[in-house]
């Protein structure tokens, strides 16, 4: 057999961190209902619970499902390391918490999917982690001058939900890194087939795993995947310096490249609790056995789509960075070569009642809070997703009055276009 590691991204895909079960020869990746797991004796146990030994003691913390997945997405990203959890929001939380805790700081891109912009404005600054935007992330110094003595990490996502923006992982890791800190992205909407963000010199990666890893719409799950490059020993991070007094002293630099994954294991998840369930983490296997085959498609399918809206006189702008006319275009060129994924915006003439009448004419179009389904999905992101926001906040996540966000599927191209003429039709009425 060729080597494991020389391996296509087609290949591992499908095999990565799975092989037939030993015990029964199952050729699929069996569901592990387990909550616990039998020791073989006493000091098998106490070895487990002080990390002497890596193994399975209770499924909030791993199971042998979670682990295929876990490998699988290590391997499609280029990492040393992940952590399978409930939901991309509880990737997202974990990540961050894992680096910085109270007292602490971290700069983000503002372009970010509402849930994120409201965990990053809200949820952590009560607990005690305060948050900069980088209003502009397209200039490096925009994310220099936020920086501060406090400051613990660099967050963005490799394309913003939903503003299209590709962000400049090579520019932006590069002033994390001057300031001795890491820069965490959120890949979902690219996924590792389109943007591989740890060859641009990110060091960690979340994904909501919901949409395009899984890719039919069917589970939450969440994924955090450890670069393993990172100096944690460089001074800012004493949770990786300082000896953890629930595990007998260990020091997580000590623990040599995955030390980021496994404090964010045995601490977070441990204490913290969003396991993923075994069910789950099985439909996300299943999804991301296919994840190339779809990703062409939605690609394909959105390109056109793009081009069909642009082309059209009820729209007045179209945000893609496939497009010549995206200011992300070059962007797009250098990290997604393979295409800007299949989530696209656009502006109706007649802002935002014409973009709900759009949306309700729509019937192969599912309206739906979701994006990265096999089916065509649409919402109006300013009454629904980015509502808990300002008006000047949406503004700055890209989110504008009339803005129609499409999640493009993979159904017959001729099909989604006949779809929305009729939307455009109900609009024009209007
Ligand atoms: C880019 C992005 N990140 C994170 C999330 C949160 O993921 P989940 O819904 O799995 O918690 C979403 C959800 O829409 C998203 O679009």
């Amino acid at each position: 057999m060729t080597d494991p590691q020389s391996w296509s991204f087609e290949t591992r895909q499908i095999h990565a961190g799975t092989s037939p079960d030993p015990t029964t020869g199952a050729r699929a990746l069996p569901i592990y209902a387990t909550t616990a797991y039998q020791f073989r004796d006493s000091k098998h146990a106490a070895d487990l619970f002080a990390l002497a030994e890596m193994g399975n003691i209770y499924t909030r913390i791993m199971n042998p499902t979670q682990d295929a997945l876990e490998q699988r997405v290590a391997s499609l990203e280029g990492g040393v390391a992940a952590l399978a959890v409930a939901s991309g929001q509880s990737a997202t939380t974990l990540a961050l918490l894992n680096v910085a805790e109270a007292g602490d700081h971290v700069v983000a891109s503002a372009s970010l999917y509402g849930g994120t912009y409201n965990l990053l404005h809200h949820s952590l600054p009560k607990l005690g982690v305060t948050v900069s935007f980088v209003e502009n992330p397209d200039d490096p110094e925009n994310w220099q001058s936020l920086v501060q003595a406090n400051t613990k990490a660099f967050f963005g996502e490799t394309i913003g939900n939903p503003k299209g923006d590709i962000l400049d992982i090579e520019t932006v890791a590069g002033v994390a890194h001057r300031n001795g800190v890491p820069l965490i992205v959120d890949n979902t909407i690219a996924t590792p087939y389109l943007i591989r963000p740890f060859e641009f010199g990110a060091d960690v990666v979340v994904h909501s795993a919901t949409k395009y890893l899984g890719g039919h719409g069917t589970a939450i799950a969440g994924l955090i995947v450890d670069g393993g490059t990172f100096d944690w020993a460089g001074g800012k991070h004493p949770g990786f310096t300082t000896p953890d007094p629930t595990y007998n002293g260990v020091v997580y630099k000590d623990l040599g490249a995955p030390a980021y994954a496994l404090k964010a294991r045995v601490q977070l998840l441990r204490d913290l609790g969003p396991a993923i369930s075994p069910f789950n983490a099985f439909l996300v296997v299943q999804g991301i056995e296919t994840l190339s085959l779809r990703l062409e498609r939605h690609v394909g399918n959105a390109t056109k789509v793009a081009r069909f809206l642009e082309s059209h006189d009820a729209v007045d702008r179209v945000n893609y960075p496939a497009l010549e006319s995206s200011p992300w275009h070059g962007a797009q060129q250098k990290y997604a070569p393979k295409g800007a994924g299949a989530v696209l915006t656009f502006e109706l003439h007649g802002g935002r009642e014409a973009g709900q009448k759009f949306v309700e004419a729509l019937e192969l179009h599912s309206h739906v809070a979701n994006i990265g389904d096999v089916r065509s999905l649409v919402i109006h992101p300013a009454s629904t997703t980015h509502s808990q926001l300002t008006p000047d906040e949406q503004l700055t996540t890209g989110v504008t009055p009339g803005l129609v966000r499409l999640a493009v599927g993979l159904e017959g191209i001729e099909d989604i276009l006949a779809d929305l003429e009729a939307g455009f039709r109900a609009a024009k009425a209007v």
